[in-house]
């Protein structure tokens, strides 16, 4: 009797610690804040990106492709929509290394400064790249509003043609709980 009495007693703990976990993850999850949004980044070779050490071997430079270990530099702007005339309201600061012998892929680095409505501040992107598929880039933390920052941004090829390339990036940002409790003290 009392042993059941103890399973009984034990159940019930389970089960309201089960409860509890739940509505506790259930409430968090409730708090995340997202953001996804599309921007177009726009290079010009010898104007917003230069290659600042030569590759050594593999493809040849070309408009979509560069030798393997080619050090690329950019600072390309962000516009709202594909035209590059339309409103800049962001910055790409970073560096590509040719990582294939293909010439296509390379790893990136880049600071993205962003001026949006109602957040002001940088995010910053690690990973590999493809000059003509999509890639998917970890986000690795922001500043500004976009302290604490997570989530990935996808990078597209739209207009590979000409002096000036563009690329999509779309953006999916998620801010963990504990930066809006940073951003109540900050
Ligand atoms: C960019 O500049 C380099 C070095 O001056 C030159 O070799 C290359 O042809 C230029 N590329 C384009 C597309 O103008
Ligand atoms: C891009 O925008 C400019 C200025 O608003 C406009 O004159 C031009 O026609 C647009 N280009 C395209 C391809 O829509």
């Amino acid at each position: 009797m009392a042993q059941i009495l103890h399973l009984y007693v034990l159940s019930t703990l389970l089960f309201a610690l089960s409860l509890k976990v739940t509505s506790t993850s259930h409430h968090s999850h409730h708090e995340l804040k997202s953001l996804h949004f599309a921007l177009y980044q726009h290079e010009t070779i010898n104007k917003t990106g230069y290659i600042i050490v030569n590759g050594v071997v593999g493809a040849g430079v070309g408009q979509t492709t560069t030798p393997f270990g080619t050090l690329f530099v950019f600072q390309d702007p962000m516009t709202v929509t594909p035209n590059i005339s339309s409103k800049v309201i962001g910055i790409a600061e970073g560096t590509a290394i040719t990582s294939s012998f293909d010439g296509l892929r390379s790893i990136s680095i880049a600071k993205i400064t962003l001026r949006l409505k109602n957040h002001m501040g940088s995010i910053s992107i690690v990973g590999g790249t493809h000059n003509v598929k999509p890639a998917d880039h970890p986000v690795v933390g922001g500043t500004g509003d976009f302290m604490f920052v997570q989530g990935y941004v996808t990078s597209s090829p739209v207009d590979l043609k000409g002096p000036t390339v563009t690329y999509k990036i779309e953006f999916h940002l998620y801010w963990p709980p504990y930066a809006n409790k940073f951003s109540l003290h900050h």
